[in-house]
Formats: C-alpha cells, structure tokens, sequence
C-alpha cells in the first residue's frame, strides 16, 4: 500500500476543523499535527496533536520528515504573513492545493500554492486564482474570474463573469458582486453587500448597493 505524503496543518482555529475534514474527505495526506503557538504541545485539538509552535517548524519538517504544510488561518493578512514565515523557516516547503471533492473546477482555470476550495464551490473557465486564496463553502467564483494572492470569498459569495478581487480582499459572506467589476487590494466587503460599482484599494463598504463605510488599515482584523 502507498504511504500518503506527511501534512502539517499550521493553526488550530474553526478554520482548522474546517480543513481536516476536507482532508479527510481527500485522504490524500497523512496529517501529522497541528502547529500552534498559542495552545500547549502535547495537547489534542480535533483530535490531533498540538506538535509545536511557528519556532518548532523547521526542526518539526526535518524530524518527520515533512514537504508538505497547509496554513489554516481565515484572516488574510495574517494567512500572507504566516506562509511567508514558513517558506523562510522550511524553504524547500510545498504548500499544496486542496479543493474539497464537491467543488467544480471548470477548463483552464489556474490555481495558486496554498490555496483551498471548500466543498461545493465552484470556480469559472479561464479563472486565475492566486496563492494562499480561499473559496469558502457555497462560493462561486464565474467565468474569467481574478484573485490576487491570498484574497478570500466567504461562504455564499457570488460573482458575475469577469470579477477581479485584489490581494488580500475579502468579499463577505453572502455577498454578491456584478459581472465585470474590479475590487482593490486590501480591502473587505462586508457580509451581505450587493456590489454594483468598482472600489479601490484598502476601504470597507457594505450594503445593497454597497457604500463606502471607511478607510481600513492592511492588518484590521474583519472577522
Ligand atoms: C464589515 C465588517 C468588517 C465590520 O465593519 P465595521 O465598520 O468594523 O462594523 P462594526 O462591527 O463596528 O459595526 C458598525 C455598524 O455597522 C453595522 N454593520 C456591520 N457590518 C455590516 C454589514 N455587513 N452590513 C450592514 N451593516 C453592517 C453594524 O451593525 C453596526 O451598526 P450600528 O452602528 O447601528 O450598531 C464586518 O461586519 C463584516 O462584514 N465582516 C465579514 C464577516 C464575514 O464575511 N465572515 C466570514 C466568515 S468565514
């Protein structure tokens, strides 16, 4: 029988739980443990092991011998700077690609490391997703879609065709964005907004039709 490839899962929030059992549904990897720094390794968290914190990385990939690792954190921002760690802590590191087995991934769509389609997404031909990107549970993605790395759709979220999302955006969940608009960088679209115009980089809006609520800072947390 085939040894499934070794997988670290980094963080160990709701977001974890979420991508276990998408893992387990692919059964494509041998998860090892969670790295977390905040809980005490040696404790369980979804029934596996906390084997250390972001410091314990490099010797952790080494020990078991580890190519693979799956950062599991919802925020953007700190889903960037937390893959950024640990290509600098384990460089010859491969962060795959996990799409859920309900997702549907159409013809010509290109994919982004680290990325991951939650179950029943769905992703339109000749779309380009970015690194470190989410499509959370029910998100659609429509044709010639655009994320820039680590950009996120919360569960429910729609586009119309021709959609391009900055990096690090998030579209909030529920919400539903008309064909051919161009979102900025760094900004968050609030849950349930129906968004009709282009909006720049690091703003907040919200509402049907969405407004500009305010100017927000890279790092704001929005969840
Ligand atoms: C937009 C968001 C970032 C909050 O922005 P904020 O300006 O910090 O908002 P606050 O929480 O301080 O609330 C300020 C006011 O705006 C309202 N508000 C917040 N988000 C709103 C939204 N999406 N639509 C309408 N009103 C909203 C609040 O009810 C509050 O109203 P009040 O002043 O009458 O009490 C947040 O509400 C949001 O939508 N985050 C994304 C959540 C999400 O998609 N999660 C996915 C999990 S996978």
């Amino acid at each position: 029988m085939t040894k499934l490839p070794p997988l670290l899962l980094v963080g160990a929030s709701g977001h974890a739980h979420a991508l276990l059992a998408v893992l387990q549904r692919l059964a494509a990897y041998r998860v090892i443990g969670l790295i977390d720094s905040f809980l005490p390794q040696g404790s369980h968290c979804h029934g596996y092991p906390i084997l250390g914190g972001v410091d314990d990385l490099s010797e952790l990939c080494e020990r078991h011998g580890v190519s693979h690792v799956l950062v599991a954190i919802g925020d953007n921002y700190q889903r960037d700077v937390m893959m950024a760690k640990v290509s600098q802590a384990c460089p010859g590191v491969d962060f795959p690609v996990l799409i859920d087995p309900s997702a549907v991934i159409a013809h010509g769509v290109s994919i982004g490391a680290g990325s991951i389609i939650m179950p029943l997404a769905y992703v339109g031909p000749g779309s380009i997703i970015g690194m470190g990107c989410l499509l959370n549970t029910r998100s659609s993605l429509d044709h010639d879609g655009r994320m820039g790395a680590f950009a996120s759709l919360a569960p429910g979220t729609t586009t119309g065709g021709n959609v391009s999302i900055g990096a690090r955006s998030a579209i909030g969940l529920g919400s539903a964005i008309r064909h051919r608009i161009t979102i900025g960088s760094d900004t968050v679209i609030g849950m349930g907004s129906l968004v009709i115009s282009d909006w720049p980089d690091g703003v907040v809006v919200y509402g049907a039709p969405a407004r500009l609520i305010r100017t927000r800072l890279v790092d704001e947390p929005y969840l």
